[in-house]
């Protein structure tokens, strides 16, 4: 599974060699992104992206239902690794039935055997493996089939430059995820990942991995919205045992400082707490680098728990009823 991880440059190297070969220009109100999983947090990546570099607005739906806000003046990207995942085609009938104009991104499956027979628009990830391993090869999917789109908030360039640093940081996110993980598994309680706005995706994307790869739950903290609500539920916790992982990007000042106030409630409740800082030059790298360390961490967790990072049994079990919950 580690390895998994390691080839990260070369899944974003692999979509650079064919950036732009599909693209849907149009006029669009919105960019919709329908997806479950380790392929819906994508569209979370996207709307950080879009936020911060003043794309079009995203909308990501995690869900069997399609919002009314996406109308058939939007683009809509389908984005499921496997491409059978149920609510994420029921979502895209929908789509498809108001007139969406819909780009599919997928490995494999019924959604890439749809976009054929509807002669939709279709990307191909890597292959054969884990959904959530192949996040650079989505996101940047995603990425170049805006670039081409004239939608673009994200450069083949600048693609290409954010694999080379994923080369260069890869030992010292191995290193930074080891100690991480050596962190959570001595405390051996829940794992609060906390950290500041813009970075609620990559805190969403850690608890994910953590989820999958460990199997521990995670709770997940974000300011300043938390000085708003979570900060009262820490007054009086019921006793349990806690350790937080803090994210911070050292670039913003204000989102550091914030983090500094909760880490001062955390302790006061004896919570112990790791600090890890984000690296990169733009906010892609941090995103990407974020997302590395927190992958491997949750890898080397399950190592160190004795678990397989790459069996996910309940998701499995849900997928083999869901037909008949949904009554398909
Ligand atoms: C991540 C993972 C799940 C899937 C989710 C949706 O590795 O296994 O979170 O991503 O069940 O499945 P796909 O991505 O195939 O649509």
């Amino acid at each position: 599974v580690e390895e998994l991880y390691f080839s990260w440059k070369d899944q974003i190297m692999d979509i650079v060699g064919r950036w732009g070969e599909v693209g849907a220009p149009g006029k669009y109100h919105v960019v919709g992104v329908l997806g479950m999983g380790g392929s819906g947090v994508v569209g979370d990546y996207l709307a950080l992206l879009s936020n911060l570099r003043g794309g079009l607005p995203v909308i990501v739906s995690k869900s069997h239902l399609l919002p009314r806000t996406i109308s058939s003046d939007d683009l809509v990207f389908a984005i499921s690794y496997s491409g059978n995942t149920l609510e994420t085609r029921l979502a895209v009938e929908k789509a498809l039935r108001i007139g969406a104009r819909i780009v599919v991104v997928s490995s494999d499956g019924l959604l890439e055997k749809l976009a054929a027979e509807k002669g939709v628009p279709f990307v191909g990830v890597v292959k054969g493996v884990a959904p959530r391993t192949a996040l650079p090869s989505m996101l940047f999917a995603i990425l170049s089939v805006l670039d081409a789109s004239g939608l673009g908030v994200v450069s083949r360039g600048e693609a290409e430059g954010v694999a080379g640093f994923l080369g260069d940081v890869m030992r010292d996110a191995v290193n930074a995820a080891y100690d991480i993980a050596d962190f959570i598994d001595s405390s051996k309680g829940l794992l609060i990942l906390a950290g500041h706005s813009p970075w609620e995706a990559l805190l969403v994307r850690g608890k994910n991995e953590f989820n999958e790869n460990a199997k521990i739950p995670v709770k997940v903290d974000v300011a300043p919205e938390w000085m708003h609500n979570d900060i009262v539920g820490y007054e009086k916790p019921y006793k349990f045992p806690a350790c937080v992982l803090a994210v911070k990007d050292p670039g913003d000042r204000v989102g550091s400082r914030l983090v500094d106030f909760m880490i001062d409630i955390y302790k006061g409740l004896g919570y112990p707490v790791k600090v890890l800082e984000l690296r990169g030059a733009s906010d892609l790298e941090k995103l990407m680098y974020g997302s590395l360390v927190l992958g491997l961490a949750s890898v080397r967790l399950a190592r160190m728990r004795g678990i397989d990072p790459l069996a996910t049994e309940s998701i499995h079990r849900y997928k083999s009823m869901v037909n008949e919950i949904f009554g398909v």
